[in-house]
């Protein structure tokens, strides 16, 4: 039987489906192209795949809009590719986390459909949030409320008329309305769905964008200038950010999770203040929360060593284990974050807000603007120490190439919401979503025989997993002998720093296990031990700038 604390130090591993393998050359990635690649994952050494939305979709948000909870897109497959997929995960040892997208399904769902076509006050449109509009004909929104990806997060409708109708409120896209969490039906739906998942194979979920399920939209609706700022919040009094009721929507969740063995494990995506992140985490609820903190400093051994601190101190206290990611599909892939003069800057993970670091990366675009050398040194260091932490480390698909962000993708090819609701201001996240190199030559670099529906640039050639396998010192050998060893070494989740000079790094793990991170500019002295992994080979027994080496 399988143990049930399997995920508390597992590495989990994310497929952005439509981007990581094309098994019938039309261009777009599918569920038989992942099992045709469990190989590979299994030589890779996780032990978990965390799937994004691969339901049926028009993908005005990259799948996050749902048309169908408990089926596959059949871009991307059928129900039965998903159990073949799922059976060769586990015969290779790999658990499976599914994406589940609960605060809003897309405009393409039955039930929104059956809302709109239902008169104002219907029990149909209950299970969504209807307003009708201000102003003396209802012409101006509930609220002034802007979404996640720029512009007003209400959208008025027509009346089956043709006239002017209420309004519904969407937090991101106006294709993603938000459904209502307090009307029943929608929470007994939900549990049909982790039900049906569940009941097929899936190990866990991933909860996209946990924080926002509850809302209380009683009249007056507050203006934004009186609300607070997402993630900054501390008392749970914002209309729909992490609002204290929703934890009795994850302890529902929690106990049909229980009523399967190994219990079903979720991990919150949830931008939270991180005195409040230790509710999601909680075991009577979701179980593990991310913390992206790593993700949003720089390479900055004080900012790091802070925020490793404070996070392991947090688990013990709340019984959860930690989570570490430096990539997702939000985010500009840290190879290129770390090339930047500062990874803050470009680490923007709100789709939306367009800091000028990002505009700045991926207008120019080019990666020459990044010192992509720098950036990938940075990024395999910081890689080697996230490895040595105790608790779950999430990897993101082709971080293990080495892969850079694709900056240069033409305005006509972008996909993101983020893109288009923000003109000239954020660019968006399509460039972390570009199909991955397989292979250096042939069509769409082995994504497929079809191209590629974002385009790959040339330089991705160098990065293909082909022209690194078995290749010494390639990136993907390094993260292959990095979760080998990891998995050697792995013990309890307590980690002690060992005192060293203020830019390096050093942390010792039960049965000792180092971890040695270089963050400044000149080498340094390696302590007593064994070398059994260096993130770049060492200079006279010494540890380079921007490296990460393992002792035991
Ligand atoms: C989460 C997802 C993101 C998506 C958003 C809306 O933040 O990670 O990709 O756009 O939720 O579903
Ligand atoms: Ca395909």
């Amino acid at each position: 039987m399988t143990d049930p604390t399997w995920w508390r130090q597992a590495a989990v591993y994310q497929i952005y489906p439509r981007s990581f393998s094309d098994s019938n050359g039309d261009g777009i990635g599918d569920l038989k192209g992942i099992t045709a690649k469990v190989p590979y994952l299994q030589a890779l050494g996780i032990d978990a795949v965390w799937l994004s939305p691969f339901y049926p979709s028009a993908l005005a948000d990259g799948g996050y809009d749902v048309d169908d909870y408990r089926n596959v897109d059949p871009k991307l497959g059928t129900l039965a590719d998903f159990d073949e997929m799922t059976a060769a995960l586990h015969a290779a040892g790999i658990k499976l986390i599914a994406d589940i997208v609960p605060n809003h399904s897309s405009n393409r769902h039955e039930w929104f459909k059956e809302a709109l076509a239902s008169p104002k006050g219907s029990a149909a449109r209950a299970r969504y949030i209807f307003r009708d509009g201000k102003g003396e004909n209802g012409e101006l929104p509930p609220a002034d409320w802007t979404s996640v990806f720029g512009g007003p997060a209400w959208e008025r409708t027509t009346e089956a008329d043709g006239t002017p109708g209420q309004w519904y409120m969407h937090i991101f896209a106006k294709e993603q309305p938000d459904l209502n969490w307090d009307n029943p039906e929608v929470r007994e739906d939900f549990l049909t769905t982790l039900k049906f998942w569940s009941d097929r194979g899936v190990d866990g979920f991933r909860i996209d964008v946990a924080h926002a399920l509850s809302k209380d939209l009683s009249e007056p609706l507050p203006m934004t200038a009186e609300l607070g700022v997402e993630g900054q919040l501390l008392d749970g009094s914002h209309p729909f950010w992490d609002r204290d009721e929703v934890h009795g929507i994850y302890a529902e969740w929690r106990k049909l999770f229980n009523q399967y063995t190994p219990p079903r494990t979720a991990v919150a995506e949830a931008w939270v203040h991180a005195s409040r992140r230790a509710r999601y985490a909680s075991p009577d609820g979701l179980g593990q929360a991310f913390n992206f903190d790593l993700l949003q400093a720089d390479f900055d051994a004080g900012q790091f060593r802070t925020i490793i601190t404070k996070n392991l101190a947090e688990a013990q206290a709340t019984g959860a284990s930690s989570t570490w990611v430096f990539s997702n599909h939000d985010v500009v892939r840290h190879a290129t974050r770390y090339g930047l003069p500062s990874a803050a800057e470009a680490g923007n993970i709100k789709p939306g807000l367009g800091q000028d670091g990002k505009a700045w990366l991926l207008a120019g675009g080019k990666p020459g603007e990044v010192d992509v050398e720098l950036g990938l040194a940075r990024a395999r260091a910081a890689t080697a120490l996230l490895l040595a932490l105790p608790g779950s480390a999430y990897l993101y698909n082709g971080e293990e190439l080495g892969l850079q962000e694709a900056g240069e993708i033409p305005e006509s090819e972008r996909q993101d919401p983020a893109f288009f609701r923000n003109p000239g201001v954020d660019i968006g996240r399509d460039g972390c979503r570009v199909p991955l190199p397989w292979t250096a030559e042939g069509t769409s670099f082995g994504f497929g025989d079809g191209g590629a529906h974002l385009p790959q640039p040339e330089w991705f050639a160098e990065y293909a997993a082909s022209a690194q396998n078995g290749v010494d010192g390639s990136t993907l050998e390094f993260y292959r002998r990095a979760l080998e060893l990891r998995h050697e070494l792995q013990s309890a989740e307590t980690q002690e720093w060992v005192t060293s000079p203020a830019d390096v790094l050093h942390f010792t793990r039960p049965g000792g296990w180092q971890s040695v991170t270089n963050f400044s500019s000149e080498p340094v002295d390696l302590p007593a031990g064994t070398v059994v992994l260096s993130s770049a080979p060492l200079v006279g027994g010494k540890l380079p700038a921007n490296t990460t080496a393992w002792l035991v």
